[in-house]
């Protein structure tokens, strides 16, 4: 899809999210977090990602809105680690919508994110992506992110049949 720079009159408002938002929410979500972007079940975009963080975190839901659309959204939330006085920000989901990424909508969205979690007490935001989603990785890094940790998944398919070999006994 093409790239639409938005001009300086659609500069995006950021704001929380409202229960109206949702749908919109969700189908941004639809056309970004596709099977591609998660192909480990770990990370898997539905309705309750959004609800569940409206719940605990409303003040770290956000949406970007230019006029009465909404263009993008950050959901996060807080971790406190057992036996660590650190509160910990975790955003959960960035999406802004693919015709007009790269437009700022997302650094515009992480910097409020970030605002409200230092305000809640946040010493250190934690995120979680593929590691062959080179934009986000990019725009992590210019955020400041670093201390790259890799994480492993692995499968175990149950439906097919045992190939472990049988010894016989003579
Ligand atoms: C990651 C994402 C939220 C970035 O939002 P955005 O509004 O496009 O980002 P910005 O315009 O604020 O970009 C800021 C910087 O990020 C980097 N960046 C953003 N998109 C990039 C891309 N497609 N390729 C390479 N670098 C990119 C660049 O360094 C950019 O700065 P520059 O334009 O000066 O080079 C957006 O690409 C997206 O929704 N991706 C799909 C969902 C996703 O991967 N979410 C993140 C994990 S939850």
């Amino acid at each position: 899809m093409s790239e639409i720079p938005l001009s300086s009159e659609e500069t995006p408002r950021i704001r929380e999210m409202i229960i109206d938002d949702f749908p919109e929410v969700f189908h941004i979500g639809e056309e970004v977090f596709t099977v591609e972007y998660s192909r480990s079940l770990y990370r898997t975009w539905d309705e309750f990602e959004i609800t569940t963080l409206f719940n605990s975190d409303t003040e770290l839901c956000l949406v970007a809105e230019v006029g009465e659309r909404i263009v993008g959204f950050a959901l996060g939330t807080t971790v406190k680690k057992h036996n660590s006085p650190w509160k910990y920000g975790y955003l959960v989901w960035l999406g802004v919508r693919q015709n007009i990424q790269k437009g700022r909508v997302g650094s515009r969205l992480f910097n409020e994110i970030r605002r409200r979690m230092l305000e809640q007490g946040v010493r250190m935001i934690i995120i979680d992506t593929s590691a062959d989603n080179q934009a986000a990785i990019n725009f992590f890094q210019k955020q400041g992110f670093g201390d790259v940790q890799e994480h492993l998944y692995m499968s175990l398919n149950l439906t097919r049949k045992s190939r472990k070999k049988t010894v016989k006994k003579s």
